[in-house]
């Protein structure tokens, strides 16, 4: 079996954090969103993963590269236009060949793995598999309705869903899937939905079982969910410290300090993570924070937070909190006269200030 990782896409709504990098590269407790899923497949035991590649190619290749690390071999698969995540299958068929696959979105996190589930696949041999998750806003996925516990219906973001479950991010299916893709026609939103692929397939009759997973997952669309699914991970960290910590800093619950990063004067309150080469200087990070690599927090406080690489928070007054703070960015308290905010940001940024 092989595993088909989408990672193409726009990424408009984590935008302006997605205007210089992919979504799925965001690191959520300073590890690539994309990574938990290569994982997941890789402890399921498969080998070959396509992944698909668009705008962000260059990107994407140089974090992930052969695939090594985990035992994987990767092949890239160019789409030209993000045209949804039925082209995005369509554009496979080559590589895919007739086999039974697992497509994995890469912007999505799944608690409990793949494992089980590729097991019950391989054992039932429908011809898809699909996950269900219980939601509170139906209206942003694709949404499922059951009869007597089979899938009788999917609509794509419907305006007024049917029932609260939504379609995970990962399918399984046969060869059938390829017909499908191939006849159905673009969406409201000019995609060729996966959504509408499957529906054909229960319209002809085939086997689509469903699966409604017990627990988290999270489709780290939005910059909240990003937060929420930092915090979700964090919730399982382990401590390590392989960084330089002062005998004026105070680390309490569970801590990552990265090598080379530096704790100097400082409370970190855990569940935290601070990156490689990150100085923390007079300052408190409180619980459910990651700091990526090379940043440097100053005189200020801050939880609840991601912050990306290289940048710097300086002297900041008010503690900063539910932040997604992208790369090379700076926050500093200005001493330049007259004494009033300045920003340079970029398009569809959000500030909040006091
Ligand atoms: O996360 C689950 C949801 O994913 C499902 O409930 C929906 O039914 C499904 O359509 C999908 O909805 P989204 O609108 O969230 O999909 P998104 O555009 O965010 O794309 C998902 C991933 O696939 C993302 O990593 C980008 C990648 N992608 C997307 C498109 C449209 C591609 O690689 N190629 C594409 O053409």
């Amino acid at each position: 079996m092989k595993a088909l990782v989408l990672s193409g896409g726009r990424g408009t709504r984590l935008r302006p954090i997605t205007h210089t990098g992919a979504k799925q590269l965001i690191p959520i407790a300073n590890k690539p969103i994309l990574f938990y899923g290569l994982e997941a497949i890789a402890d399921a035991g498969i080998k070959d993963v396509g992944i698909i590649v668009g705008e962000t190619k260059e990107e994407i290749k140089k974090a992930v590269g052969t695939g090594k690390k985990w035992g994987l071999r990767i092949t890239y698969v160019e789409q030209k236009a993000p045209l949804g995540l039925a082209h995005a299958v369509k554009v496979s068929q080559r590589y895919l060949k007739d086999k039974p696959f697992v497509m994995y979105l890469g912007d999505n996190l799944v608690k409990e793995g793949i494992t089980s589930l590729v097991r019950e696949f391989k054992r039932k041999k429908p011809n898809a598999l699909i996950l269900l998750s219980r939601v509170r806003e139906p209206q942003r996925f694709g949404v499922a309705e059951l009869k007597k516990g089979k899938v009788v219906r999917l609509t794509e973001k419907p305006k007024r869903p049917k029932s609260d479950l939504a379609l995970v991010g990962v399918y399984m299916f046969d060869k059938n899937i390829f017909e499908a893709v191939n006849n159905i026609k673009p969406s409201f939103r000019k995609e060729y939905e996966i959504t509408d692929a499957i529906q054909y397939l229960i319209d002809k009759g085939h086997k689509v079982h469903s699966h409604i997973i017990q627990g988290w997952w999270k489709d780290t669309g939005k910059v909240e969910d990003v937060l929420e699914a930092n915090r979700l991970i964090l919730e399982f960290l382990q401590t390590k410290i392989e960084g330089k910590v002062d005998g004026d800093s105070r680390i309490t619950g569970r801590v990552v300090i990265e090598r080379g990063a530096q704790v100097v004067n400082s409370v970190i309150r855990g569940p935290a993570i601070i990156g490689k080469r990150s100085k923390i200087i007079n300052s408190y990070i409180g619980p459910f924070t990651s700091i990526y690599w090379g940043t440097t927090i100053r005189n200020s406080e801050i939880e609840h937070s991601i912050v990306l690489e290289e940048s710097s928070i300086d002297s900041i007054s008010g503690r900063i909190n539910e932040s997604l703070i992208g790369k090379e960015v700076s926050i500093f308290k200005t001493k330049a006269k007259p004494q009033s905010y300045r920003f340079t940001i970029g398009d569809r940024s959000r500030l909040e200030v006091l």
